[in-house]
């Protein structure tokens, strides 16, 4: 890893040239291969061998300790919180180092390497799919909007319809409300309103005129992001869409109709000159009568959108692809 043959037990990690990155594989290392939980921010305390090996001799095997705790937080959603959660900001960015979403196995283990089936155009697609979290101030006109949700159109099929994305027995339960948040300037755009988008007509349909979603509808971090956006977009099931069909499974189902649904969007956004920023938690409760949803709809997840105001350019150099900042202003 450092590309060195021998580091004496005493030596200091970052002395011997170990960074950050290298310091995330040591602690995955730790884990898959030892069983052993070490953090990043602890090897940085404690950057030797022998310090490191001190300090977990008589810890719990990783298996025992972490991975059963987050397993039960996946299988209930509602019990994440009820979790020790990584708040830290630097053990956060620590965690994240730690990839621990990547398996790692024994260095004599053998992959089959895979050649290089980069697409033409993938990587650019990659790089314009970006969580926007600034917008430039111009206004949303209603073209964009019209460019946006066609992704998500239901279009005739002989006996049927067809979409861009899969749904569980072609139910469609997932619909998308739009509250823009913004006064017109001219007749191209929309009023402040909320919205229901039918796909099978390509139509908004107005719900409340001069509907106003407050800032504390977010998370803190969440705030600056609302105060630049021009428009909110919510995902929302209707359950009995589906659950008749699917029972106990009809949650899980919609959940995954609406990640395909949001794919779609990050993607087209782009092409629209507009940005999404995803939106994990929202209190949605106190407004859904500005949707006028009934007890069978379900949020499942959110964006905040506005005009682009920069976008990322990519470089590719040999197989390796490097990324290049490029601020591109729209306006
Ligand atoms: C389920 C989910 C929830 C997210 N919640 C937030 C959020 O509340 N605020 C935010 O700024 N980004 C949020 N994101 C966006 C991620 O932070 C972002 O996708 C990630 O940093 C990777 O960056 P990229 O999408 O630009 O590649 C969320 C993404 C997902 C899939």
């Amino acid at each position: 890893m450092l590309g060195i043959e021998h580091i004496g037990i005493n030596e200091n990690f970052f002395e011997r040239g170990g960074n950050s990155v290298h310091a995330a594989k040591v602690c995955a290392r730790c884990r898959t291969q030892l069983g052993v939980d070490l953090s990043i921010i602890e090897l940085f305390e404690k950057p030797t061998i022998a310090a490191i090996a001190a300090a977990t001799r008589d810890r719990p095997a990783a298996a025992e300790d972490g991975i059963t705790k987050y397993q039960g937080a996946a299988m209930t959603l509602t019990k994440f919180d009820e979790c020790s959660l990584v708040t830290d900001l630097v053990e956060r960015e620590g965690f994240k180092l730690r990839r621990l979403g990547i398996r790692v196995f024994p260095k004599n283990d053998l992959a089959i390497q895979l050649v290089d089936g980069t697409e033409p155009d993938e990587l650019s697609v990659m790089a314009q799919r970006q969580n926007m979290r600034h917008f430039a101030a111009a206004p949303v006109k209603i073209v964009a909007f019209a460019k946006l949700l066609s992704c998500l159109r239901s279009r005739p099929l002989v006996g049927g319809w067809k979409y861009r994305y899969a749904s569980a027995g072609s139910l469609y339960p997932v619909q998308v409300y739009l509250a823009v948040h913004r006064e017109p300037v001219d007749a191209n755009e929309l009023m402040r309103a909320t919205y229901y988008y039918d796909p099978v007509e390509h139509s908004l349909w107005p719900l409340v005129r001069d509907a106003k979603l407050d800032i504390s509808m977010h998370a803190m971090i969440n705030r600056p992001v609302f105060r630049e956006s021009a428009f909110s977009l919510f995902l929302v099931s209707e359950q009995e869409a589906i659950t008749p069909m699917y029972g106990g499974e009809a949650l899980r189902f919609a959940l995954l109709e609406a990640g395909m649904m949001s794919q779609l969007l990050d993607e087209v956004a782009p092409r629209c000159e507009l940005g999404l920023c995803h939106i994990g938690g929202v209190d949605f409760e106190p407004y859904r009568e500005l949707f006028r949803l009934r007890k069978s709809h379900v949020l499942l997840h959110s964006f905040l959108g506005g005009r682009r105001a920069e976008s990322v350019a990519v470089k590719s150099s040999g197989g390796d692809t490097e990324y290049v900042e490029e601020i591109i202003h729209i306006n």
